[in-house]
């Protein structure tokens, strides 16, 4: 697996593993420790996950298939990226390094590796760096970043504090606005973008021209969905998965190569923007 670096040190996997909509019910729990489980077995070894997923619930499912996964000795901590975001409206001073001990806890985990400040919101940016360092300073977090951040608020952020890791935004072959003004931003600075419903949710495996294209090239067209969006330097895909099949789907696309032609063939189908358009958000 291909890894980006990280300003300030360090590096992410360019796939890993999302995991909104887990933790959602005590029916489904089992099953989700067990795909999360069954992921970092294939070799995932990034897990996207917040505090707002399942109230608290994906962080839990992490942590229990993280503990087996240590405890079976099939992967050491240090091999693992975890990530997690920090909740808007608890980003304050005291709030983020409260938030952060409950999402350790539901973790099982002395650290996180990356965590990420959700969107924004009304607690000043200067209030959430403080923290942010702070808990960088006493070993509970490895590198802090931001999420749904456009040009102007990175802007904004790096006028406050230079010490941003990763900024997680949704991107995909269908929603490609990110590439006008800030995926090229990041790039300059080296900071990798983390494309969030890399697949559209599940709808780009069904888009019907993208899937002539991935039959003419032996792929799925989800795959082809992931190796495009992991094709551009500097980004990173998290897509989430449940399903056995669709987990090793997902982790061989990272090998995938596509072609000059493939990508051109993109482009004619799913075109670059032209102008900026405000962030889309999911
Ligand atoms: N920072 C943010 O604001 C933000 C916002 C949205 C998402 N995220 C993160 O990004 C992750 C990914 O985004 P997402 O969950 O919104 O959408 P996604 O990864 O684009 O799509 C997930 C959906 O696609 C299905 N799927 C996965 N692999 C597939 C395959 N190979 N073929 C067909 N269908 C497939 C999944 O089904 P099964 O689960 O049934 O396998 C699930 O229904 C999230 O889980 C979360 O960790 C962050």
């Amino acid at each position: 697996m291909q890894t980006l670096e990280i300003p300030g040190g360090g590096a992410m996997p360019a796939l890993g593993l999302g995991t909104w909509h887990m933790g959602e019910s005590a029916g489904r729990r089992a099953s989700e420790v067990a795909a999360v489980r069954a992921a970092i077995d294939m070799g995932y070894r990034l897990i996207d996950t917040a505090e707002m997923y399942g109230e608290g619930g994906a962080e839990e499912v992490v942590g229990q298939a993280v503990a087996e996964a240590l405890r079976a000795g099939d992967v050491k901590r240090e091999e693992l990226f975890i990530v997690s975001k920090v909740y808007p409206h608890n980003a304050s001073r005291r709030g983020t390094p409260a938030a952060c001990s409950r999402s350790l806890s539901r973790l099982g985990l002395d650290h996180i590796d990356l965590y990420l400040l959700h969107w924004r919101g009304e607690h000043p940016l200067a209030e959430t760096c403080d923290a942010m360092r702070a808990l960088v300073d006493t070993g509970r977090i490895r590198h802090w970043g931001v999420s749904n951040f456009d040009v102007d608020d990175m802007e904004e952020l790096e006028a406050t504090d230079g010490g941003c890791a990763a900024n997680q935004i949704y991107f995909s072959v269908g929603e490609r606005g990110a590439e006008f003004s800030l995926l090229p931003w990041q790039r300059e600075r080296g900071m990798p973008l983390m494309a969030y419903s890399p697949i559209d949710q599940g709808a780009l495996a069904a888009d019907v021209a993208l899937g002539k294209l991935a039959q003419q090239l032996g792929v799925t067209t989800a795959q082809l969905a992931l190796a495009w969006v992991i094709s551009r330097p500097g980004v990173v895909a998290i897509p989430k998965a449940v399903r056995e099949n669709h987990l090793r789907e997902n982790i061989a696309a990272a090998d995938l190569v596509l072609s000059a032609e493939t990508l051109a063939e993109i482009d004619r189908l799913h075109p670059p923007p032209r102008r900026k358009r405000p962030l889309a958000m999911i």
